[in-house]
């Protein structure tokens, strides 16, 4: 691929690289769902329908017999078994309450995954006004569940940023191709995976970091990352086009982007945009 692509050329990377972040979206959305499967499977078990039954039908006409002196049974003896089991049924409430507010998070977040891919899809190639910490947002909270699973923490760090014209759709691929770098860069490394997204602004540009802590590039390294085709993980899942796709829409934007070593491990990647002043 030349350094300059034709616009036919930028489609079919762009189509390349929607089709990986498709894919990561339904295995996400997947993860969530077997998580939110296994919070039903303890609800239900938590669900002693067979204690309530013998209240009703036993403990109670018992305890009616024993008030309205048709059985020699004291009645506190009713009483008190009755008490008992129903603070074992207070306890086993609390237990679905903290279940179903599980259950509904789970629910929610598929949910976020579900609106970014509809947003992403929707993009039309227009520049709109656009805020970058509302993109960053955006993106942290679709890969959160993952993110979780993998052991990386997820901080945002935004400041007052200016809006950018850009269509919005394409610069949150731009950041999920960040955010999913960085989260495969900490695969298998010690210590703490943390994961941070940063938006501020300097020199009349909105400027967006996203910063890990994993494995490092060497300097050399760190302009080579954003041509076609560059990849250093298994070719069946990753094609090398993930930074090559963010460097040609920040730049189709007139921005900029690249990565520099980060002091204590881990790289940051940058991209500028222009701002749009008084929006
Ligand atoms: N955060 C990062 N830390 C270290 N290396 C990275 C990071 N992001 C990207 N890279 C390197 O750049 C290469 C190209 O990234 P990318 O274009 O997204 O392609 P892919 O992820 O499909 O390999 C990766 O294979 C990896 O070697
Ligand atoms: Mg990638």
């Amino acid at each position: 691929m030349s350094a300059r692509p034709d616009s036919e050329q930028f489609e079919e990377v762009r189509s390349a690289n929607i089709v990986q972040l498709n894919a990561n979206a339904f295995h996400n959305i997947g993860n969530v769902a077997t998580i939110a499967k296994l919070t039903i499977d303890s609800l239900r078990e938590t669900t002693d329908t067979e204690a309530l039954d013998y209240m009703l039908s036993d403990l109670l006409p018992a305890l009616r017999a024993a008030a309205t002196g048709e059985s020699d049974t004291p009645a506190s003896d009713y009483v008190q078994a009755l008490a008992e089991l129903l603070e074992h049924q207070q306890t086993a409430l609390m237990r679905q309450n903290q279940l179903l507010g599980a259950l509904d998070t789970k629910l929610r977040h598929i949910g976020d995954i579900i609106d970014v891919q509809r947003r992403m899809a929707s993009g039309d190639g227009n520049p709109h006004l656009t805020s970058i910490p509302a993109v960053l947002a955006d993106c942290t909270r679709m890969i959160t569940e993952s993110a979780t699973r993998r052991g990386v923490n997820i901080h945002t760090d935004f400041a007052d940023t200016p809006c950018v014209m850009v269509d919005a759709a394409q610069i949150t691929q731009v950041v999920l191709n960040l955010l999913k770098n960085g989260m495969e860069a900490m695969e298998g490394a010690p210590g703490k995976k943390s994961l941070i997204a940063k938006a501020f602004s300097e020199r009349g540009q909105a400027i967006c970091q996203i910063m890990d802590s994993g494995a490092g590039l060497r300097e050399n390294q760190c302009e080579q990352i954003f041509a076609a085709g560059y990849s250093t993980k298994p070719s069946h899942s990753h094609g090398g086009l993930g930074l090559y796709y963010c460097r040609l829409t920040i730049e189709q934007y007139r921005g900029k982007i690249f990565a520099i070593p980060r002091e204590g491990g881990g790289i940051i990647v940058q991209f500028e945009l222009p701002a749009v002043e008084n929006a």
